[in-house]
């Protein structure tokens, strides 16, 4: 029996920032191959339409809509009209993410901001959205992806995420507590390194800069950092949001799982 059978799920960043598996892509297709009609929302429409194409060649239902999840009317739109739709909510994946580095010195205050909204505010606006029609079911689901930068040092300046994904983490333990009895369930996936179109961009980035550094030894030194002797993939992060989304996780909720091939356990808290 394939796991999320007869549920809709929105899944925030459906798409990806290039060609490949992004986490957002990864968890609409592994949830609609176990049945979820998938309401898949990104502001980039393209990115969404790839998402849903590969969806959809695999007999898999998804439709997309084009939404900032920064925006509350966009997200009061989105939610409005998958209800309209599909009449119920069983699972929001609050998935969108993005870092931009950056010590408090050097990063503007819009770049804060910007990233507070991205990497919080959004989850705070979907979750509000989908927590009246979770309640009136009596049931729901929503797992946020957050990162290991939510509780650890990840060796880079990243201030401004690092805080945005810590609170991410606590609003959702928070909310879980409060929902706790009203059938919802909320929980976060912390992934580590993963190997996304992002990490392409990054070493890009990072042979135009000046560190020296080529593409294979960025890659090299990411895939050295973990215990595991390699970054995951963005399955890896799709199996454990699956798995928090589906009835297998009915016991759980208020929690965060780890998918980072031990990078946590190998660092001193
Ligand atoms: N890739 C990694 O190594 C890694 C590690 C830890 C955590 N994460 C987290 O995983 C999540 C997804 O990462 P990814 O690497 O797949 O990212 P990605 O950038 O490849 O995909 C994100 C998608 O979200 C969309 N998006 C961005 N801002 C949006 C907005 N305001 N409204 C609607 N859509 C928007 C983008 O268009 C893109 O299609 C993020 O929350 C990220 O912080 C990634």
């Amino acid at each position: 029996m394939p796991r999320l059978d007869g549920r809709v799920a929105i899944v925030t960043g459906c798409g990806s920032q290039g060609p490949g598996w992004g986490n957002g892509r990864a968890i609409s297709v592994l949830f609609a191959r176990e049945g979820a009609t998938v309401y898949g929302i990104d502001r980039d429409p393209a990115a969404a339409a790839d998402t849903r194409r590969r969806i959809e060649a695999e007999g898999g239902t998804c439709l997309t809509a084009e939404a900032d999840v920064t925006r509350r009317d966009q997200v009061e739109a989105m939610v409005a009209d998958c209800l309209a739709r599909f009449g119920r909510v069983d699972v929001l994946v609050n998935n969108v993410g993005l870092s931009l580095p950056g010590d408090p010195v050097a990063m503007s205050e819009e770049v804060w901001d910007s990233q507070i909204d991205i990497n919080l505010k959004s989850a705070f606006l979907c979750t509000k959205a989908v927590l009246p029609c979770m309640v009136a079911q009596g049931k729901g689901a929503i797992v946020s992806v957050a990162s290991t930068a939510a509780i650890r040092y990840t060796g880079k300046p990243q201030a401004a995420y690092a805080a945005a994904k810590a609170g991410l983490v606590q609003f959702s333990r928070v909310v879980a507590v409060d929902y706790a009895r009203r059938g919802v369930r909320l929980n976060c996936v912390l992934p580590g390194l993963i190997e996304t179109p992002l990490v392409e961009k990054l070493a890009e980035q990072f042979a135009s800069d000046e560190t020296g550094l080529d593409r294979d030894a960025f890659y090299n030194r990411r895939h050295a950092q973990v215990p595991m002797g390699h970054m995951g993939e963005a399955f890896d992060v799709a199996e454990a949001a699956l798995f928090l989304a589906s009835d297998a996780a009915k016991y759980v909720t208020g929690t965060e799982l780890l998918v980072d091939g031990g990078l946590c356990a190998a660092v001193r808290s």
